[in-house]
């Protein structure tokens, strides 16, 4: 850690003489570590990484960084995938990565308090050792941080059940641009008082405040499960699929993906669990308490099959063999890490998915027609994640104008289909110039003045989302 005179930025020190207890760095391994999320795409380039360990040191961070006009970028597991957590332009890091512990289990309501530098598996964990579970969940859960989900209001596999994070949200204390202290709904069940500033704060990429603690509902857990493997034909089964299964079977998870990504994800180490190639798959998880439970998922399985809607399956006998069937799913985004992926990350209404997947197939085979496509997602929420693979002879900024272009089709496509650019990764660099197509410029202008009002001098995470 650098002494007081080793900061040669005045502001930088007048920083640490006002927090002690504020851990700031500024060594070049650590400006490239804090300074980039997953998406690999910007060189670092922060100014320094304050790790506060207290909420008096965020609102004193801010309101320095708002004296001196320092731009902030809040950073949590940096596991993002749209450039929101990105420092590429001398901006300081607020990493809560200190402020990491679970502060309190309320029984009656329930709810557990936590620090945003929390991780999703250790908030899992916690709620287990109380008999509760937080169902929200995704593969990143490992490294991924409490305070990151609530930025980006994160979904995975679970939504089809249980809802994104803004559902699983109960209160959240905020520190705002200009080191104000907000306590939002305080974990009120119901409270009809005005405007709530909770979920304007929730999906905010970091934009409007920096959450430093957490009230996160808790639930009672699933009835025991089963988890199934089916191939299915083509793409119009998919949702054929889809509407059978959840007809008759109370599902926990659907997800989906293709004969490409399971390529991908079976030479990155997973097992493979049905024979031959089949050109798409779907993992599926259901309430199995009873033996009625069970024979309603054969039934919904043999009707699939006579329907030619699938055409194999496999239902996991033991939890191991359940977790083999996840890593096909669950595996994949860190099976195409090394093809540096463009990602792009859409939903539309359930109802709306075959007329859109339809179109989208056409428009990807047309843009893309020597470049993998890897497709797969949380088809049972109308969210699909395309990754685009980069060629190893292709040069990183030639690919990347290849894909913007597509993106600039893809997103035309999905106005006309009433989607998103976005469904759970966020805007954060990699999508600004899109949000237009799931926004309307009304919209965008009073996201603008929203802003506007809590970081009046744009000092929190200047050019994510829109540019001010
Ligand atoms: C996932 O669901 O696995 C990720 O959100 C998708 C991705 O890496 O594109
Ligand atoms: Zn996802």
């Amino acid at each position: 850690m650098p002494t007081l005179s080793a900061f040669t930025d005045i502001r930088l020190a007048e920083l640490a003489a006002t927090c002690p207890d504020l851990r700031l760095l500024t060594e070049p391994g650590d400006l490239e570590h804090y300074g980039r999320d997953w998406t690999r795409r910007w060189t670092p380039a922060p100014l320094a990484i304050a790790l506060p360990a207290q909420i008096d040191d965020v609102c004193a961070v801010l309101t320095w960084a708002n004296r001196h006009r320092v731009a902030v970028v809040p950073s949590g597991g940096r596991t993002g995938l749209s450039g929101g957590a990105v420092a590429a332009h001398g901006e300081l890091v607020l990493s809560l990565e200190r402020m990491n512990r679970v502060l309190g289990f309320d029984p009656v309501d329930r709810t557990l308090t936590v620090q945003p530098g929390i991780s999703l598996q250790a908030v899992h964990d916690a709620a287990r050792e109380h008999g509760l579970i937080y169902p929200v969940d995704f593969a990143a859960r490992g490294s991924c941080s409490i305070g990151g989900n609530i930025a980006t209001n994160a979904g995975g596999i679970r939504v089809i059940r249980y809802g994104n994070t803004r559902e699983w949200i109960a209160g959240l204390k905020v520190v705002t641009a200009t080191g104000k202290l907000l306590d939002l709904n305080r974990a009120l069940v119901k409270n009809s008082s005005g405007y709530d500033l909770r979920h304007l704060l929730i999906g905010a990429e970091g934009t409007l405040g920096v959450v430093v603690e957490a009230t996160l509902k808790l639930a009672e857990p699933p009835p025991p499960s089963q988890t199934m493997l089916l191939a299915l034909p083509d793409m119009e089964a998919l949702m054929q699929v889809f509407s059978l299964f959840r007809s008759r079977l109370s599902l926990q998870a659907f997800e989906f993906f293709t004969d490409v990504a399971q390529k991908h994800v079976l030479a990155h180490g997973a097992q493979r669990a049905i024979e031959g190639d089949y050109p798409y798959y779907v993992v599926t998880e259901f309430d199995a308490n009873d033996e009625a439970a069970t024979d309603a998922a054969l039934a919904a399985f043999e009707h699939g099959m006579e329907q030619g809607w699938i055409v194999d399956g496999v239902v996991a006998q033991s939890e191991a063999q359940a977790s083999a069937l996840w890593r096909l799913r669950e595996g994949i985004t860190e099976s195409l890490a090394r093809h540096k992926p463009y990602k792009n990350d859409v939903s539309v209404r359930i109802a709306a998915v075959p007329a859109f997947l339809h179109d989208m197939q056409a428009l990807l085979s047309r843009e893309y027609p020597h470049i993998e496509v890897v497709w797969f997602g949380h088809i049972g929420d109308g969210n699909l994640h395309i990754n685009v693979l980069k060629p190893q002879d292709m040069d990183d900024a030639d690919f990347i104008a290849q894909c913007e272009h597509v993106t600039t089709l893809l997103a035309q496509t999905l106005y006309r289909h009433g989607g998103s650019i976005s469904a759970e990764h966020g805007i954060g660099l990699v999508k600004k110039h899109y949000l237009h197509s799931t926004r309307s410029d009304e919209e965008i202008a009073l996201m603008r003045g929203i802003r506007a009002v809590l970081d009046p001098n744009r000092t929190l995470n200047p050019g994510k989302l829109f540019d001010d």
